[in-house]
């Protein structure tokens, strides 16, 4: 048996116990939530690594042609974010959430304001600073989050994601928005994700130059 599969067993026990617990009465050694939630995410990773393990590994460099291919300028950046967020959700297995916050300094605090996605509903305003997206916009850095409940200040818009890339998009030497991706499963982005989504990101920097950040 496998490690994810040893895992999968003892992360259930202990759900089982906590239940029962609670059942008479007592107090739960552990969480329910919390095991509930990382069961979840430790079922969808295997049904993602027993999906895809044939698979080749995600072509980075031809996905961000695309999305430049797809970026007219004369339809302009909303168009292009729009249609990048579906080719990226389409492209990438195991996904619950991906698109992008738009930067806007109005009133000189910057915030993130909900732009194109494809998923569920989301916050619509996130501070520079909060959060993963927030983070990674207040430190112009990406971030790789294997299990956002280790996240400090991790914003839960969907309660199934897992693990979450986030990438910064420039314009004129400023941050103009970040591509936000998130998985319901546990340690679903590598490096190479990482790596990738930040070609897909430069890709669009150029159609989005004139327009953001916001103001
Ligand atoms: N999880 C993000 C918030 C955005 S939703 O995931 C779409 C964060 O902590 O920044």
């Amino acid at each position: 048996m496998g490690e994810l599969e040893k895992e999968i067993l003892d992360v259930r026990e202990r759900l089982g116990w906590a239940l029962g617990a609670q059942l008479v009465g007592a107090q739960p050694e552990a969480n329910v939530g919390e095991l509930r939630a990382l069961l979840a995410a430790l079922e969808a990773r295997r049904d993602w690594l027993a999906a895809t393990a044939d698979d080749p590994a995600p072509d980075y460099e031809l996905l961000a042609a695309q999305v430049a291919a797809m970026s007219d300028a004369q339809a302009g950046w909303v168009a292009a974010l729009a249609n990048a967020s579906a080719l990226v959700y389409q492209t990438l297995p195991c996904l619950n959430w991906a698109g992008f916050y738009l930067a806007r300094h109005a009133a000189g605090t910057p915030e993130l304001v909900l732009g194109p996605f494809q998923g569920r509903v989301a916050c619509t305003r996130i501070a520079f600073g909060s959060g993963v997206c927030g983070t990674a916009a207040a430190t112009d850095s990406p971030q790789l989050v294997p299990w956002v409940h280790d996240f400090p200040g991790h914003i839960a818009c969907d309660s199934a994601s897992a693990s979450e890339v986030v990438v910064p998009l420039h314009s004129r030497g400023t941050v103009a928005a970040v591509l936000d991706i998130d998985s319901p499963a546990k340690g679903r982005f590598s490096k190479a994700d990482l790596d990738g989504l930040g070609l897909v990101a430069r890709a669009l920097e150029p159609i989005v130059a004139d327009a953001l950040p916001l103001h």
